[in-house]
């Protein structure tokens, strides 16, 4: 019998030192667990694919964004902000895009909440290179627009932009004026900020790869390179159409744009003759870094093709002078602020 006790006392012992050792191991667990959670995020930040990717980059963006006051903060001098780099620092490369699930207005402005209204964005941690007005020709595209909102605004906080949307809504029923409304957007836009780049981009086309910068360049610039509508791949060389952008320097220089091209096709390339009539070299991203999507659509109503397209196209030299920016006249209809955009509704006028 003593053996028995002695035996039982024993394996009591033994069960307490492991009851220990399993504690001990899973405190150390938590501890190790909860210094490597930040390590842990960043190792998944690059393992996953490029949306989940891009979603962790806007997370980032988001609380950088947010400025907690401090009893310090009150205290010490401001600190003067540096301009932002070259390359800003949280682009993530290539994007996953794509239309198939459905996106509302508000969950885009949840994710954005370092908008301005009117959709202005400055960066909160350097002063931003250019300011760039993003000016969208629009009729009945609220779908498209959506999309084109909840890929681009996190692109462009990610670019480091100061930057503004304008959604230049065409009132009435009279046949679509790209152009036109281009040019109303340049006007509009410098309005409300002092501008320095101008972004013209269709509704419906959303870069893939956040390394194609939406900002001005020494010579106008040609983003939208690498389309999946067209094979990834230039169209024919003077193609300009889609997404391009100008300094204010630029724009002025070809007069603007032409305000007679009624109906769909030619403007784009009008705008081209003007830049290499007065010198100037189209400027572009390589087609890796130029790749974008077209949302599919049918052809808009009232947007035929201009039958007279061919025709202006080969006059472009002769008539710039006196139609254009100069020429420009149009009534604001109406003016509305959203969190995520400036939509301006105006009367082009008739054919
Ligand atoms: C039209 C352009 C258009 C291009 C690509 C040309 O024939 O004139 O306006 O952008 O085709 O579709």
């Amino acid at each position: 019998m003593p053996d028995a006790a002695a035996n039982f006392s024993l394996l009591q012992r033994t069960c307490s030192l492991v009851v220990v050792l399993c504690l001990l191991h899973i405190s150390v667990t938590i501890v190790y667990y909860m210094r490597n959670s930040d390590s842990r995020q960043a190792f998944v930040q690059n393992q996953q694919s490029p949306q989940i990717h891009r979603k962790l980059a806007e997370q980032k963006v988001n609380t950088d964004d947010i400025k907690l006051p401090s009893p310090t903060n009150a205290t010490k001098p401001e600190k003067k902000l540096e301009t932002c780099p070259d390359n800003p620092p949280r682009l993530v490369g290539p994007l996953r895009v794509e239309f198939s699930d459905p996106v509302t207005l508000d969950l885009v402005r949840s994710e954005n909440p370092a908008l301005q209204p009117g959709g202005h964005f400055k960066p909160p941690d350097c002063i931003a290179q250019q300011k760039v007005a993003m000016i969208i020709p629009f009729r009945n595209r609220d779908e498209h627009l959506k999309y084109w909102l909840y890929y681009l605004h996190p692109i462009l906080q990610r670019q480091q932009l100061d930057y503004g949307v304008y959604v230049i809504n065409q009132g009435g029923k009279e046949t679509f004026n790209r152009a036109k409304l281009l040019n109303i957007g340049y006007a509009e836009a410098l309005k409300e900020y002092d501008y320095d780049c101008f972004v013209f981009s269709d509704v419906d086309l959303i870069p893939m790869d956040d390394r194609n910068l939406y900002k001005c360049y020494n010579q106008p610039r040609h983003l939208s390179v690498s389309m999946d509508k067209f094979g990834f791949r230039l169209p024919y060389t003077q193609y300009f159409g889609g997404v391009s952008s100008l300094s204010k320097e630029q724009f002025l220089k070809i007069n603007g744009f032409p305000n007679n091209y009624w109906g769909w096709g030619g403007e784009d390339d009008d705008i081209y003759n003007r830049l290499t009539s007065r010198g100037m070299t189209v400027s572009r991203p390589d087609s890796i870094i130029g790749r974008c999507r077209m949302i599919r659509h049918e052809r808009d109503k009232q947007n035929d093709p201009n039958p007279q397209r061919f025709d202006r196209i080969a006059h472009t030299r002769e008539t710039m002078t006196r139609d254009g920016i100069n020429s420009l006249t149009y009534t604001v209809v109406q003016i509305e602020k959203d969190q995520l955009f400036t939509k301006i509704t105006v009367d082009v006028g008739k054919q």
